[in-house]
């Protein structure tokens, strides 16, 4: 297990008290992996095996906004601004500057935040089940296990451009994580 920190399964109903404010905080997740991927890509384009799997990445990360999208649409709920994810914010804040800590880093703070995000859609996934939504539950259930594999992608870049660093940096990164992902209050929000 990546995550040294579970989240509780009452989470998800807090999180469902709003799905209008939840879904645009999702979609506006899905944006900002679309965009990190991109930046990524811009920042380490000397990097071959790397941009072509980022790119990928934001293909797929692209075609989740695009779900998101219609799913606000379908429903009726208006698009709003994003209002900052104070979780991706705090984990951003752990990234070392200088290379090459700064692209181990960006990796491994990515990971974290896709191993969270797996997590968390899942029990979306399944409370929307419970409620009858089976419609939302299909589409957490499917973004949960993407959120899985890109998960797995930036733990295996990491690994690559680190092979000795690359596990002990993320045991501290992911201590932190858990304090951090604990420190924030249950809301209509993924984090
Ligand atoms: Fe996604
Ligand atoms: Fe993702």
């Amino acid at each position: 297990m990546f995550l040294l920190s579970s989240t509780v399964p009452a989470w998800a109903d807090a999180a469902r008290t709003d799905l209008g404010a939840l879904l645009v905080d999702h979609l506006h997740c899905e944006r900002k992996a679309v965009e990190n991927a991109l930046q990524l890509v811009r920042r380490y384009a000397d990097r071959a095996g790397m941009v072509e799997a980022l790119a990928r990445l934001a293909h797929e990360e692209t075609a989740h906004l695009v779900r998101m999208s219609a799913l606000l649409e379908e429903r009726g709920l208006p698009m709003r601004h994003d209002v900052g994810n104070r979780y991706a914010q705090l984990l951003r804040a752990e990234v070392r500057p200088g290379e090459p800590a700064r692209l181990l880093d960006s990796l491994l703070t990515s990971a974290f935040i896709e191993a969270r995000s797996h997590e968390r859609l899942l029990l979306l996934g399944r409370a929307f089940a419970a409620a009858g939504d089976h419609d939302a539950a299909g589409i957490y259930a499917a973004l949960a296990s993407a959120e899985e594999r890109h998960f797995e992608l930036f733990l295996e870049l990491a690994r690559e451009v680190a092979p000795a660093e690359a596990d002990a940096r993320a045991a501290e990164l992911g201590a932190r994580e858990a304090e951090i992902i604990a420190s924030l209050p249950h809301g209509p929000r993924i984090h």
